[in-house]
């Protein structure tokens, strides 16, 4: 039988991440990389990849970054051929580019009917078709070995309503029915070996919500409060919170695991509010 340090092994394993400099990305690279991993980080801005290899290597020499816009089919291309040259394989695939954006965010005086299709696009392209290329480029390689693990980044917007952010709603909803259908496919198609899950985070504070939970002084946005009120550990979550359950699905602990979504939300999604 496997001792717990053998069943979570992820040592060696080639971890691409989108969004890998980002901060829940960020953070997953490092858990990965402390447990003998090996990231790649994928990222659109050079300067703000640089920088997080370089907090990397502190860590570890085994880590690889690549300016990819996931929203790029050629680039796509371009880095899954450099990848697979480079290591010929790909373990694990981590969906952590997304997010909400300002534009695409309806403000407190504005409602529904004031959104430009065109944010909301933008939003939705992202945060949908943002995992969808990836996962059918670096997908494609995983499942030519018959053996990978892709984990997307689902939300708490997805199963009730959260006010402001229905694009960025809509296609994590999207996300979640990707990750089940992608599952069956993946199982069906290329065997026991290709697993794909989500993890569905709370509410963690990152550059992409700031703007929404605090304000300019550090203290709590209504919007703010009222999660913490709604979140039964009364606090957000911290980015650490993410590596136990990402090492879990990356590594072969999780192996009957596939098509499930899971929460690491400090129990806001099973709470009523009452
Ligand atoms: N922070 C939270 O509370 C929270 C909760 C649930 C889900 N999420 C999801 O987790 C993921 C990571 O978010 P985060 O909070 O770390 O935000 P973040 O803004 O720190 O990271 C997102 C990263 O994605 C990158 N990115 C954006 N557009 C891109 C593109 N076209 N191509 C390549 N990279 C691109 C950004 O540059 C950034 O590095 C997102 O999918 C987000 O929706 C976050």
């Amino acid at each position: 039988m496997d001792t717990p340090q053998t069943l979570f092994d992820v040592k060696g394993k080639i971890v691409v991440l989108t969004g890998g400099s980002g901060v829940l990305g960020g953070h997953m690279a490092r858990g990965l990389a402390v447990a003998g991993a090996h990231p790649v980080l994928l990222g659109r801005n050079k300067k703000n990849l640089d920088r997080a290899v370089k907090e990397l290597s502190s860590i570890t020499s085994n880590v690889t970054s690549y300016e990819c816009d996931v929203l790029n089919e050629q680039q796509l291309t371009s880095t899954n051929d450099a990848i697979m040259a480079k290591f010929g394989r790909i373990d694990v695939l981590i969906n952590a580019a997304g997010g909400n954006k300002p534009e695409g965010t309806i403000r407190i005086d504005e409602n529904i009917f004031d959104l430009e299709i065109a944010d909301f696009k933008k939003v939705t392209d992202l945060n949908f078709y943002g995992t969808v290329l990836p996962t059918l480029m670096f997908g494609k390689s995983m499942a030519k070995q018959k053996k990978g693990s892709i984990i997307n980044l689902s939300s708490m917007a997805t199963q009730r309503a959260i006010t402001r952010v229905v694009g960025y709603s809509a296609a994590k909803a999207a996300i979640d029915n990707f990750t089940r259908w992608m599952a069956v496919e993946m199982a069906h198609k290329f065997g026991n070996g290709m697993r794909v899950n989500a993890i569905a985070p709370g509410f963690f504070l990152t550059e992409q919500n700031r703007y929404l939970l605090t304000n300019k002084d550090g203290t709590l946005t209504e919007r703010g409060k009222t999660i913490l009120n709604i979140t039964p550990f009364g606090r957000f979550g911290n980015p650490e919170e993410l590596i136990g359950p990402v090492l879990w699905l990356a590594s072969d602990a999780s192996s009957f695991v596939t098509g499930t979504i899971i929460p690491i939300d400090g129990g806001f999604s099973a709470f009523s509010g009452l």
